[in-house]
């Protein structure tokens, strides 16, 4: 049992060690939250340094009226940087934010067990290492947690409080209580690789990566499809190009290699090479995009304006689509129902004769029943803004324009892709679901926890449990299983948590 006070939040001393990108904000954290805060660094000078550009944040944040002026200098006279571990002795909590290594982790914080009580509280910020292996070798493991801060930390709420196998539930407490004391929302989770948000979120990147790596569209268009149609703030190409794709293969990686190489995780080739060549993103002037001076911005395909069919039928139930037979109608256009309204694998069959229907995890043109058009999904069809399109092979260019000028006529853009498997948003959603609904299997975490942390820690536009709700574990099984046909590596193969919730879902229709 460790010594620590579960009841109550940290309130004195607060050490950070590591004062670089992460550590300074968090120290910017607890040092506005009201701590005496102590900065150590290995390197001479630095925690100083980062002293000096702490206090330089507080200067703007008393320029935009954030933090008094008085406040400001109170904070500054708590700021303390080091110059020996043995400076930290008197710290309730100690945050390490050093080097993402396992071996300088565990030396740091068995020297700091030499000076600290035992009722302080360690914490280490590391995003991909194992808190377990991290507290192997200490004496009082059980005062040790991991307490995962998001970049830039003053600005992002989210805090993954993890427990590893040794961590009491106490200290466990006390770290969640501090933080979300702090401002911040914490969520509990365990010790398993990439905690909540670095492993549920891993397929937005990889099929994303996947579908370019297919030919199947372009960064721009596969881009626009999740942010425009998904509803998601920034696509995976732009988004990776931002973070670095170094820095974001590293994650990848480190999950793949952790889960001994579950082909779930499997790193993109593709994105592989841009890292072997120095192609970083943003910060190398060229990623995915090229961010160099004077370069045009990416643009997505986007469909020249087609004629809107006068009328169309629609047999059955679109499914998670439904709602686009009100959105046809209110945009004037006579919509025939016909088939059985239960039949959630519906289809709007257009003047032409060709077939559109949502996206079932398969290809347009595997269907050999009537020439296909598959299009993609939305989280709201009413708020987007581009609708993405696969048209079958067997599809006359006819055909292809007679469903864009009904996707025009609702006001959205179209995007005409090749006939993937699962498309863009169907796929990347079906998967982040299915990795959800696995980890609360698995108990990483709560549903809402889950929730909370894609929300918060990824800015997703909402949250897998609450799209596994929406959707239907029904519908989304037959997708994963269509690409687990289409594609049989085992990386589509439903979670256990997926099925069973798909067969309850069915027991009660
Ligand atoms: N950068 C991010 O976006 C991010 C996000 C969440 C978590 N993390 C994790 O936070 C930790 C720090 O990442 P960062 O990006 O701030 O790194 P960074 O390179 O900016 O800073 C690391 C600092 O640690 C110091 N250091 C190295 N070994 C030390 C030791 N033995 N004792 C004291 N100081 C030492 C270095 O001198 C450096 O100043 C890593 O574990 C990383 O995985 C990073």
């Amino acid at each position: 049992m460790s010594a620590i006070d579960r009841s109550s939040t940290v309130t004195g001393t607060v050490a950070v060690v590591g004062t670089g990108t992460m550590g300074q904000g968090i120290a910017q954290v607890a040092l506005v939250a009201g701590h005496p805060v102590r900065l150590y660094d290995a390197a001479p000078g630095r925690a100083a340094e980062a002293a000096a550009s702490i206090a330089a944040r507080l200067d703007r944040l008393v320029e935009k009226g954030r933090l008094t002026a008085a406040d400001r200098d109170a904070a500054r006279a708590r700021l303390h940087p080091a110059r020996a571990l043995a400076e930290l002795a008197d710290a309730e909590l100690v945050i390490e934010a050093v080097v993402e290594d396992p071996a300088v982790k565990q030396k740091l914080f068995t020297e700091l067990e030499e000076f600290v009580g035992d009722a302080c509280l360690l914490a280490t910020n590391t995003s991909s290492l194992s808190v377990t292996a991290v507290a192997g070798a200490l004496r009082t493991p059980g005062r040790f947690a991991g307490l995962h801060f998001f970049n830039p930390a003053p600005l992002l709420p989210l805090v993954e409080v993890v427990r590893g196998s040794a961590t009491d539930a106490a200290a466990a407490d006390r770290a969640y209580a501090t933080v979300a004391a702090w401002g911040k929302t914490p969520v509990r989770c365990a010790d398993t690789p990439g905690f909540i948000v670095n492993r549920v979120a891993r397929p937005f990147y990889a099929e994303a990566f996947r579908v370019y790596e297919e030919r199947a569209a372009d960064p721009a268009t596969i881009d626009a499809a999740l942010r425009e149609s998904g509803g998601f703030k920034m696509g995976p190409f732009e988004l990776t190009d931002l973070i670095g794709q170094d820095v974001n293969e590293a994650v990848t990686r480190s999950v793949w290699e952790s889960f001994f190489h579950d082909p779930k995780f499997t790193p993109s080739l593709a994105q592989r090479r841009l890292v072997e060549s120095g192609l970083h993103g943003r910060k190398s002037g060229r990623g995915w995009y090229d961010h160099g001076a004077g370069a045009t911005p990416p643009a997505p395909h986007t469909a020249e304006p087609r004629r809107a069919p006068r009328e169309v039928t629609i047999e059955g139930s679109l499914g998670p689509a439904d709602v686009l037979r009100e959105l046809i109608e209110e945009a004037g256009i006579k919509v025939v129902r016909d088939g059985d309204p239960a039949d959630w694998k519906g289809r709007i069959e257009l003047p032409g004769g060709a077939l559109l229907r949502l996206s079932d995890g398969g290809a347009a043109s595997d269907d050999e029943s009537g020439t296909y058009i598959h299009f993609d999904l939305s989280l709201d069809y009413r708020a987007a803004t581009r609708i993405v399109l696969a048209p079958a092979d067997s599809a006359a260019p006819e055909d292809v324009d007679e469903a864009i000028g009904l996707f025009q006529a609702l006001g959205k853009q179209v995007s005409v892709i090749d006939d993937v498997p699962g498309m863009i948003v169907v796929r990347t959603v079906a998967m982040i679901v299915d990795f959800a609904l696995d980890a609360v299997a698995r108990g990483v975490a709560g549903p809402e926890d889950v929730d909370t942390a894609m929300r918060l820690g990824v800015n997703y536009p909402g949250g897998p449990l609450e799209w596994a709700g929406r959707l239907g574990a029904t519908w989304l099984e037959c997708v994963l299983d269509a690409l687990h046909y289409a594609y049989p590596t085992g990386r589509y193969g439903a979670s256990p948590a997926l099925r069973r919730r798909a067969a309850a879902e069915r027991k009660v229709l």
